[in-house]
């Protein structure tokens, strides 16, 4: 069965702890969490203070999604707020497999994310050891754009290497994601999909995760 992972980057930021009520009732699986710097991409969201007083109020796995530069520095702080899980991008990584070791170590579990751009070719050395792959199927900074088509080939292609090299790795899908293409995105062997504004736009939030998870 599929995941479901709301974005918190659509819910009003004024009220975060209704969101997280909200979502602790719903049928979401993981709260998918954007850190955007400015330097990486040309947005800036929130860190670690709003991560850590959120916490306190969800009782869902912390899908973190570091869209920063030099996310090495940071991966301590990140785990001491409470990140489940932490996905860097594979563009913002010069040792990339030192920083997987380095999230590892400190008890998380391990993803890489890719841009639209980024063949998933680049991840054969290091699929074996990733818990996650996260596809941007948008370029990454905001959230309501529109999915990039090319992402179905994407999920063929990762798939194939994550079999051919025994990995363990599930395939998260982020950007543009509704109810019009999520079963498409499954059919081709997406395991977690994130919806921000699909979600937290829609008049009633629970009923589309429901939706989403029972697609
Ligand atoms: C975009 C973020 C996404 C964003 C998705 O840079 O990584 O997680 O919240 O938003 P939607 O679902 O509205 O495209
Ligand atoms: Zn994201």
């Amino acid at each position: 069965m599929h995941l479901i992972a709301p974005s918190i980057l659509s819910a009003d930021f004024a009220n975060l702890q209704t969101a997280c009520e909200m979502l602790n009732k719903s049928d979401a699986d993981w709260f998918h969490i954007d850190v955007m710097d400015g330097v990486f991409v040309p947005n800036i969201s929130f860190g670690m203070p709003i991560i850590k007083a959120i916490r306190k109020h969800s009782t869902k796995v912390f899908d973190v999604h570091l869209m920063i530069v030099e996310p090495d520095k940071y991966i301590k702080d990140f785990k001491a707020v409470g990140a489940d899980i932490l996905t860097v991008h594979y563009e913002a990584c010069t040792h990339l497999h030192r920083t997987i070791q380095a999230i590892k170590s400190e008890g998380m579990k391990a993803g890489v994310s890719l841009n639209p751009h980024t063949n998933v070719s680049v991840l054969e050395d290091i699929i074996a050891d990733l818990d996650l792959v996260l596809i941007m199927s948008v370029n990454p900074g905001f959230g309501g754009q529109s999915f990039i088509e090319n992402t179905y080939s994407k999920i063929e292609k990762l798939k194939e290497i994550i079999k051919s090299k025994n990995s363990k790795a599930l395939i998260e899908i982020d950007g543009g994601v509704t109810s019009a293409n999520a079963k498409k995105l499954i059919n081709a062997g997406a395991d977690v999909l994130v919806a921000g504004s699909f979600v937290f736009n829609s008049a009633n939030p629970i009923k589309t995760i429901h939706e989403l998870k029972n697609i």
